[in-house]
């Protein structure tokens, strides 16, 4: 499906969200582009810039975003969004202006604008140019129904509930989602800011088409609920990491030290641990962590990136007992290379947070997981890992114990080994998706075709 020999390569702009869980599929999707014969230009924030020298074949366009001394810490990302799309949209109109001017000049004129879903600014932009814009959902359709679920939970004056213990319970006619799988808290009452940021996130406004990072058998019911309420075509053509070849995304940088230590332990043995790119904890949380990870016995590999506590290095702060037994079978890193982490062999379970980005990737590679979401879209990923897939166990609690009981249970049981073999199910099905005939082939096809016929 090479269109390699497109004489004109016509320009797609890309706005990616400056999160790693955000820019990395944003960079996969513009690669994937790019095999296919478009010209590809990423429109970014100088916050979270991606390393151009990383990725020569694009061109980048820096947006000033006025950040500076802003708080950019987890507790202030809505802030941090808002300043985002209030300050950037004027840099970008002016680099789209300079390039709509330039097209007949460089013959490659700009087929559309995809943007992050969060990057609204970029959809005014397109509008006022007269210029197609498609929307990038980096998460699962399942996800973002699960808000207009919330909205429609809100309006019948159903949340908050009025007790801890009603949690647990079935939303009624939303299978599989309980309560407490919201991706926001069921039983306090919810800020209107967030409430209002999360009703312009859940538009697509006056864009022509929705691209998705997921695969149509994983998420079919949703995309058919969604898809009812934005009549535009769907292009589900995850997982992208599969779709394009290794690229660097990585904002910090890789310990590749851990995959010498990989290569020495037995295959299936290693339980991986990360949270991902946002997630905080506190240090109470962080001990209990190591003391579950201690106590099952098993050789692990565990990422601590600095910001995992909020404001002191979560390194430091892991207890000295833990590092001693650290020495003798496991491995802690800040970043690790993690998709190389997951194919390797001795990987036999990852403990996550279950971020979209992780899920898909631990999926893609029959590596089964223990879910341990901590907000947002990690509920409803883990609720599905957990009930629907079946390729993960969900933990009781975040406690000791629990950790503890769910590593041995994933490694070194019967229980276990039957979640491995869905795992390596879902791997097949997987690729059988994105080779030749599969959902996500096709839909890309499909996608080529779409941005091809835009008007230029
Ligand atoms: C955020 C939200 O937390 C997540 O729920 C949403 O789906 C996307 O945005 P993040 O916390 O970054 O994502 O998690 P995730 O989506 O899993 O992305 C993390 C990325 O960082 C993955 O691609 C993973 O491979 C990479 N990573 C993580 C590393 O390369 N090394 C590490 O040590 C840890």
């Amino acid at each position: 499906m090479e269109t390699s020999g497109v004489e004109k390569r016509r320009g797609v702009v890309l706005v990616p969200c400056p999160f790693q869980g955000h820019i990395t599929p944003m960079l996969q999707l513009g690669w994937i582009l790019h095999s296919k014969g478009f010209s590809i230009h990423i429109a970014h924030t100088k916050f979270n810039s991606p390393n151009p020298s990383n990725l020569p074949h694009f061109t980048f366009l820096p947006l000033s975003d006025y950040l500076d001394g802003c708080d950019t810490s987890f507790h202030n990302l809505l802030n941090v969004m808002s300043v985002i799309n209030t300050n950037c949209e004027a840099p970008f109109q002016e680099y789209m202006m300079k390039m709509v001017g330039e097209e007949e000049v460089c013959g490659q004129p700009v087929a559309c604008i995809i943007y992050d879903s969060i990057m609204q600014f970029a959809e005014a932009v397109a509008n006022r140019l007269k210029l197609p814009s498609i929307v990038l959902r980096t998460t699962t359709a399942a996800y973002m129904h699960s808000h207009n679920v919330m909205f429609q939970l809100l309006a019948e004056n159903l949340v908050p509930l009025p007790a801890e213990s009603q949690l647990e319970a079935a939303i009624p006619q939303v299978y599989p989602l309980r309560f407490k799988d919201l991706p926001l808290p069921a039983t306090i009452e919810i800020p209107q800011p967030v409430l209002d940021f999360l009703h312009s996130y859940m538009d697509i406004r006056s864009s022509s088409a929705v691209i998705w990072n997921t695969m149509d058998q994983l998420d079919h019911w949703a995309l058919q609920q969604l898809q009812q309420d934005w009549p535009v075509p769907f292009f589900s053509i995850g997982p992208f990491h599969k779709m394009a070849p290794a690229i660097p995304t990585s904002l910090l940088e890789e310990e590749s030290g851990c995959l010498s230590w990989l290569d020495k332990q037995a295959p299936n043995s290693v339980i991986y641990v990360s949270l991902g790119s946002l997630a905080i904890i506190d240090e109470k949380k962080l001990i209990e962590m190591a003391r579950g990870i201690a106590k099952s016995e098993q050789p692990f590999l565990w990422a601590v990136r600095p910001s995992l506590l909020n404001g002191s290095d979560a390194i430091k702060s892991l207890p000295e007992d833990f590092m001693k037994i650290t020495q003798e079978r496991g491995m802690v890193v800040q970043w690790t290379p993690q998709k190389k982490v997951l194919a390797h062999p001795a990987v036999g379970g990852f403990l996550t947070h279950c971020g979209w980005n992780s899920t898909l990737e631990s999926m893609c590679e029959g590596v089964p997981l223990i879910c341990m979401p901590c907000f947002s879209d990690q509920l409803v990923n883990a609720r599905y890992l957990t009930y629907v897939w079946r390729v993960g166990m969900e933990l009781e609690n975040a406690g000791e114990r629990s950790i503890q009981e769910a590593i041995r249970t994933l490694m070194v049981s019967e229980e276990g080994d039957a979640i491995r073999q869905r795992a390596l199910h879902m791997k097949r099905e997987i690729e059988r998706s994105i080779n030749e005939g599969g959902s996500s082939y096709d839909s890309l096809y499909r996608l080529v075709e779409f941005i091809t016929s835009l008007p230029g």
